[in-house]
């Protein structure tokens, strides 16, 4: 019997030095050491040893049992270590391969026109202020002099929800919006960019455009300040050699009103295809605002004057960019907007 259980341990411990995975290992377990395995079958035989036989012989296999529960659990430990060394080489990153190249987006020309505007005025003190695009026909027209059948309603041809509602022409409404939470305070200095809408559809008009509106008032504002403004704005936008010129004109909301040109940014005055000759180019309209829409406001046109003016984005940036096609700004072609 002590013959039999020796050559069982040396037996056991080859194989599970030899096994090679986990699996293994723990099948070898149940064979050795299980209810039904060997060293217990070989045990249950102890019924016929004799009485001096019967403690060695359970001194030596109990010496075996614990031997073989030692072997296995170094063994299961060495071949967890191997696994985890395996699987480490395996998912080893190497950082000095190159990366995958990413596509990296960039703003819509009408956004960085928009910003490079807005940072201009608020350079000069402006500040920025939004309003809805679903608006009153009140804000719209009514409250900036154009009463219900005025002829220069005409003017801006209008989406209308109902007789109430439309969708704003402008963003002036956001002026009058501003100047009814401001008033009585001084000074409003505000512009306003947005989106408008108007009944046109070609190449240089689109029935959604964007637009940047100011608005400044205050005690002993006039025209030459106006003026001295859109130079300075004309020069930081189109380049330190830009003029300007003011040509008269007429909006419901403004008087007096002009028209402001700028020296072709294409030829610089001299005459060509982009400026039909004349040396000049619209970019905006302006004027002082009108003492009813002041009083409609709420301030007192005896007090206080301003001005306000309002520019397409669109065309600020056709200008800037040589751009005759408006609608490709809203085309969505990579071929274009990665130009920018
Ligand atoms: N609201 C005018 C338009 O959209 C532009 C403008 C604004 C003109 C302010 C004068 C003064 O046509």
């Amino acid at each position: 019997m002590e013959e039999k259980l020796k050559s069982l341990a040396e037996e056991a411990k080859q194989e599970v030095e030899e096994a090679a995975t986990l699996n293994q290992l723990s099948n070898l377990r149940v064979k050795y050491l299980g209810k039904k395995g060997h060293l217990t079958s070989i045990l249950r035989g102890m019924g016929s040893l004799s009485t001096e036989e019967r403690p060695k012989i359970g001194a030596l296999a109990n010496e075996i049992r614990s031997d073989l529960e030692i072997l296995i659990s170094n063994r299961t430990r060495e071949l967890k270590h191997q696994e985890k060394e395996k699987r480490m080489a395996s998912e080893t990153i190497d950082v000095t391969l190159p990366g995958k190249p990413f596509l990296m987006g960039n703003k819509h020309p009408l956004t960085k026109i928009q910003q490079e505007i807005e940072s201009i005025f608020l350079g000069m003190g402006f500040n920025i202020a939004e309003g809805p695009e679903v608006e009153l026909d009140y804000y719209n027209f009514e409250a900036l002099n154009l009463p219900k059948d005025h002829p220069a309603r005409d003017m801006q041809d209008t989406f209308f929800i109902n007789p109430e509602v439309l969708l704003r022409t402008h963003t002036s409404p956001v002026q009058v919006r501003t100047m009814e939470k401001t008033v009585p305070e001084l000074p409003v200095k505000i512009i306003c960019p947005g989106r408008v809408y108007r009944r046109d559809d070609d190449a240089t008009h689109s029935p959604m455009f964007t637009q940047v509106e100011g608005l400044a008032i205050d005690k002993r504002i006039t025209f030459s300040d106006l003026k001295g403004l859109l130079a300075v704005f004309a020069r930081q936008m189109f380049g330190p050699d830009t003029k300007t010129r003011f040509r008269p004109s007429y909006f419901p909301f403004t008087e007096p009103s002009a028209e402001v040109d700028i020296s072709c940014v294409m030829c610089g005055g001299e005459g060509c295809r982009v400026c039909s000759q004349t040396g000049w180019l619209e970019i905006l309209g302006c004027g002082m605002v009108h003492p009813r829409v002041l009083e409609m406001s709420g301030y007192n046109p005896e007090e206080v004057t301003g001005f306000a003016f309002g520019m397409g984005i669109e065309r600020i940036a056709m200008l800037k960019y040589g751009i005759d096609d408006l609608r490709l700004f809203y085309d969505n072609d990579l071929r274009f907007l990665a130009q920018f």
